[in-house]
This record gives C-alpha cells, structure tokens and sequence, in this order.
C-alpha cells in the first residue's frame, strides 16, 4: 500500500499547484485536491480529532476510493495528513468504501467496506462487499488486516460499518440491502474487535417499498434513547420532504443489547438542504455528540471539478433530542473561534419592497438575525446573498425556503420546510465560498446546500417583499 499511497500523494501534490480557489471553502474541510465524498472514521484518539473521508486523488471525479485524511485540535482548523488507505489489495481491490473508527489501547483501528466491480467498473449489479480492518500505531500509517466481516448470505449491497463499544462488547452496525432490494441495517458484535460473530440481527428495515438501501448507518444513545442514522436511497418527495436525489435522516429508540430496537419517532429528515448526505457522528472529547456530512449530493452539478477539487464537509454539529425525541442540531461552540469582529446591525422595520446591504462581500462569514414574525406581515422577507442565493420567510405559505439559482451551472431550485410557529424566528447562518448552513431557533431545523457565487458577487442584503418585516436583532461577524 505504501507505493501506492506515494503516488496518490505525488498526484495530489501536481493537482493542488494548478487548484483554484475561488469556490474553495475557507473553514470547510475540504480536500488538498481531488475528490472528497462521505466523512469516515471520525474520532478523538490520544489528544486529537481526526477526519478521513471517501477520496480520489488522480482526479476531481469518483474514482477508485482511498481514504484521505486530516487532523485537528478544535474540529475546525485542519491539517492535511497523507492518505489512509489505498485500494488494490485482493479484499479491496476496486475501493476502500466507507467505514469508522475506533480508539482501543493506543492504537487506530479503522473499519471500512473493500469493495469489488465483478462485472466492470460502475456495474452495482454486480459487486463484492465486505468489511474489512486496518490498524495504525502512530494514527497516521496503517497497516491491513483483512476482510473481518464477510457479506451474509442473501445480500450483495453491505457496507460502511459503524463500530462502537458498550456494555463489554464491540459492535457493528452495516447498511445493506436485501434479496428483496429492502434497505436495512445489519448489526454484529465482537469482543476483540478482530473475530466478529456470523450472526447478526437485522437491527431496523425499511417500511417504505420503495426504498432499496440504507447507506451509512449510524446508531448511538442520545439523551435515554438510540438514534439511527442513515442514508436511505429511493424514497420518493412528499411535500416539503425528501426532495433531493438521496435522502439522510434518522429514527428514534429504545435499545439494548439482544433486545430488538424498539422505534418511537419515524423516519425525519435531519437537514431540509439540497447537499446533505452520509453524516456520520462521534464524541468529542468532552462527550458531546457532534455530527459531520458530506455537503454534496450524488448526481448534482458540481462546479468545482473544473477547479481541480470536489466536495466538502458541512461544520461540525452539536446534536441533542428535545423532549418529542426530535434532533436539535447546532453548529459547535468552537466555531466561536473564527470569528475576527463583530457588527451589530441596529434594529428595524424593513418597509414594503425595501432592502439594506448587510455587508458589501459575504464570503466567509456567521450572521444571526432575529425576525419578529407577529410584526412582520410581508408576502416574503429574509436575506439575498447575491443574485444566486436567498433564504426567506414565506408568509403567504408559511414556510422558510432557501433557494439557490445559477444558470451558468444548471443549478436552480428550492427547498423548503413548515415556518415553526414562534413568534420570533431566529436565522443563524454559516456562509463560505462555496456554502450555506441555516439553522433556524438554535438548531430546530437546519438547511444546508452548496452555492456558486461569482466573485464580487456576494453582496448580503435583507429584504421584504409586500408590507414590512421588523427586524429585532442582527449581528455579523467576517470569518
Ligand atoms: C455513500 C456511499 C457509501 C459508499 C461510498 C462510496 O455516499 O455510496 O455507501 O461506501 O459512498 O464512495
């Protein structure tokens, strides 16, 4: 693997000197150059935070996946490491696919899916899936293990194993997809992290026909109950729901080891964004939740190829579950950090078809604004960054709309969500180069999706459409 990480390293290093930079995130984790899809592996281990991610580093483009890497002291400065994993070993041979990490006795143990083509490269009809280990002392060179967990009978989709430890066991959780093309989630148990048990228990199942696979499974105790967390593929729109290509969401729980999951809360999305997908969580050091996604969408425009890198990481999030066993979903304190200064806007009462420039060039900043929504009539008000970008209140439908618009890339179209009913709305939104985060009331819902500004072209404004909208609190600080 040595060679052939060098190599990658050799053509990354080439990539990056002709990189540009103008949609290039500025405190995004995004990759040195290359490919970037889900994050995997992220962990606290001996003092610091790690991230690998789903990487190609020969091109801008899917391709065979190695594992790139970063490591960080806060989750928000990183620093590029050399690649992970490299696939081309008999178990992996076409690619190192998703998987996680684990801490265990000073060392760094990642699990991930080797994946094989049978029948030609991009033919998922055909494929060889198993889960495989690969251990490191220093938590930067890793050496192979093997496959540690084979495909079941029955299934040929089985994939990005989430590992953990409790109650005096290791276990594994593995999205697959049935003979019946039923997504689901398989669950395994070891006690040493090398020999896994041949049984495993279907943990959840899909209810909706449609839907074939769960990719990424995540399950983790939050608050009294189990979170799982998934990446289900097939679902269909409905309303204001599952409007992008692939959907990411989560269901609520009971738990406990040999006992069946016992479900409360249904399937709901975590983020009502356009590029939202295969998060994955882990603890921080001082045990909070915190969860990472891919700030992509498969099949979407991706205008950055051109510019010699592709993909990002969304911020970190803080996730908690309110007392309806709803995630609360907020971006870490650390990102406090970024901040340079602050600019208070003063508050007041946009009227009718009026708007106010915030700031002249909003490409790496944090904005907070507090609408009075009872005092705010308008048919339509929030912010315009640029010609491209708008988050708003929709009164008319009651409902909070983020909407992107860049022709150039064939990138158009909205999503949105029910406005919760408060009487004021609070519009905390995270914007870099190429990226837009809202999280509305201190994390009831989230919107997260990639925008593609032209440079000079990111003028933040606030407006309101027909009759007022009254402003109570805004500030703004330059990241
Ligand atoms: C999710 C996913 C995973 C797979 C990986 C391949 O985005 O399709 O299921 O392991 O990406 O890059």
């Amino acid at each position: 693997m040595k060679q052939r990480i060098e190599l990658a390293s050799t053509a990354l290093n080439q990539a990056r000197q002709t990189l540009q930079h103008q949609f290039y995130p500025n405190y995004h984790l995004a990759p040195y150059a290359g490919w970037l899809n889900d994050p995997n592996g992220l962990i606290y281990h001996e003092g610091l935070y790690h991230a690998f991610y789903q990487h190609h580093p020969f091109s801008a483009d899917w391709g065979p996946m190695h594992w790139g890497h970063a490591t960080s002291e806060d989750m928000i400065h990183w620093q590029h490491q050399p690649i992970a994993l490299a696939p081309g070993d008999e178990f992996d041979r076409d690619g190192c696919f998703s998987g996680s990490a684990v801490s265990h006795n000073g060392q760094l143990y990642l699990f991930y899916t080797g994946h094989i083509w049978l029948s030609g490269e991009g033919d998922d009809s055909h494929i060889h899936q198993s889960q495989c280990l690969a251990i490191s002392h220093d938590g930067i060179h890793f050496e192979k293990k093997g496959v540690v967990v084979p495909c079941p009978q029955g299934y040929m989709h089985f994939r990005d194993p989430k590992v953990w430890y409790q109650d005096d066991r290791w276990w594994m959780v593995v999205g697959a997809r049935d003979s019946l093309d039923q997504g689901q989630i398989l669950l395994f148990t070891s006690h040493d992290l090398l020999t896994w048990s041949e049984n495993y228990q279907v943990l959840a199942k899909t209810d909706d026909k449609n839907v074939y696979m769960w990719e990424c499974p995540d399950f983790f105790s939050l608050g009294e109950q189990f979170v799982t967390l998934f990446s289900p593929q097939g679902k269909k729109p409905q309303g204001h729901q599952y409007r992008n290509l692939y959907q990411n969401g989560y269901l609520v729980g009971n738990w406990s080891p040999n006992q069946p999951y016992e479900i409360t809360n249904q399937f709901s999305e975590l983020d009502m964004g356009h590029d939202f997908y295969a998060p994955q969580t882990f603890l921080a050091q001082d045990g909070r939740r915190i969860a990472i996604a891919w700030m992509d969408m498969w099949e979407s425009a991706m205008p950055s190829k051109a510019h010699g890198w592709c993909g990002c990481f969304t911020v970190p999030r803080e996730l908690t579950l309110d007392d309806q066993g709803k995630i609360i979903s907020n971006p870490i304190n650390e990102l406090t950090s970024l901040r340079t200064e602050q600019i208070d806007i003063a508050p007041c009462t946009l009227t009718k078809n009026s708007s106010l420039t915030l700031l002249d060039e909003a490409s790496s900043c944090e904005i907070e604004l507090i609408w009075d929504l009872q005092q705010s009539p308008a048919e339509k008000f929030g912010f315009w960054l640029g010609d491209g970008a708008e988050f708003f209140i929709d009164g008319q439908n009651q409902q909070l709309t983020l909407s992107r618009h860049y022709p150039e890339y064939a990138i158009s179209g909205y999503r949105s969500a029910p406005l919760p009913q408060t009487r004021h709305l609070k519009v905390r939104a995270f914007i870099d180069k190429s990226s837009l985060e809202v999280f509305i009331n201190d994390g009831e819902l989230t919107f997260s999706s990639r925008i593609y500004p032209k440079e000079n072209e990111r003028k933040l404004k606030i407006f309101t459409i027909n009759q007022q909208a009254k402003l109570i609190q805004g500030t703004i600080w330059p990241l």
